[in-house]
C-alpha cells in the first residue's frame, strides 16, 4: 500500500521543501506520455512566493527534452537511507528514451494532483511544477520552475506544515567528485543572531512579510 500522501496548502510549501537545495529525482512526461525519471544534486529551492525551485541538466538528457518540448515536471525528494540512496543512484543511471527509470530501480509511479508526471511513492515530499523558464549554458540547460501543488507523506509534517526532520531524512549529494556519497541534512540547531544593530531588525521585518499569511 502506498503511504497516505498529505495535499500541503501554499502556505506551508516553502516550508516543506527545506533544507534549500536538497537531492531529488525529477520525473517529467514526453510527448507519447512516457514517464521519465532521474537523479539530481542541483536542485534548489530559489524562490519563496510564488514558490521557485531550479535544477541543472545536461543538455540533450531525456528530462532536459522533455521539458523543452513542454513538459511540466515533479520534484521528489529521497530519503536518507541506504534503499533510497541506492535507488536514486539506479535512477541516475543512463537509459535510454522509452525505459522506465522507476521500474528499474522498483520505484513506484503515484499520479500527481495537478501536473502529468507522477509522484515517486517511497519519497516522502513532492513538489509539482511548472516550467517558468529556461536557459542553455555551458551545456546545461537550467530549468525554473513554479511550484503548483506540494505534498506529503501523512506522518512527515506537524499540523502547521513544519517538517518532522527525523521522518523525512532530508538527503544532500556530495557531488561527481566524490563517487556515490551523501550526507543527511536533518540535525536540527538553532541558531541566534550575535549582532547588535539596524540590519538584523531589517532582516527580521522583511522575513515577517515574506511569511504572512497567502
Ligand atoms: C546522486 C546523483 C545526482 C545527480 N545530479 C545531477 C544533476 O544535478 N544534474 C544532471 O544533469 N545530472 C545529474 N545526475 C545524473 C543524471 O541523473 C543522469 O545523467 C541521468 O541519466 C539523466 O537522465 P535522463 O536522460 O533520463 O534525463 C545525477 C546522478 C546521481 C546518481
Amino acid at each position: 500500500m502506498p503511504p497516505t500522501k498529505l495535499d500541503q496548502p501554499r502556505k506551508y510549501w516553502d516550508r516543506l521543501f527545506a533544507p534549500s537545495s536538497a537531492l531529488a529525482m525529477i520525473t517529467t512526461v514526453d510527448g507519447q506520455g512516457r514517464v521519465n525519471a532521474a537523479s539530481y544534486g542541483t536542485c534548489t529551492r530559489v524562490h519563496h512566493e510564488p514558490m521557485g525551485i531550479a535544477f541543472t541538466a545536461n543538455v540533450g538528457a531525456d528530462n532536459a527534452n522533455n521539458i523543452l518540448a513542454g513538459s511540466a515536471f515533479v520534484v521528489n525528494l529521497p530519503r536518507f537511507d541506504q534503499e533510497s540512496l541506492e535507488k536514486v543512484r539506479i535512477v541516475g543511471l543512463p537509459f535510454p528514451p522509452g525505459v522506465s527509470e522507476l521500474d528499474k530501480a522498483g520505484l513506484t509511479a503515484i499520479p500527481s494532483t495537478i501536473v502529468k508526471p507522477p509522484r515517486i511513492a517511497e519519497c516522502p515530499r513532492h513538489f509539482e511544477c511548472t516550467v517558468e523558464w529556461t536557459k542553455e549554458w555551458s551545456n546545461r540547460l537550467m530549468i525554473v520552475g513554479k511550484v503548483v501543488a506540494a505534498s506529503v507523506d501523512a506522518d512527515c509534517v506537524d499540523a502547521e506544515g513544519y517538517v518532522l526532520w527525523d521522518k523525512v531524512k532530508s538527503a544532500h549529494y556530495c557531488g561527481a567528485p566524490y563517487g556515490g556519497q551523501f550526507v543527511a541534512a536533518y540535525e536540527k540547531v538553532p541558531a541566534d543572531v550575535p549582532y547588535e544593530g539596524p540590519e538584523v531588525e531589517a532582516f527580521l521585518k522583511r522575513e515577517r512579510g515574506m511569511f504572512k499569511e497567502h
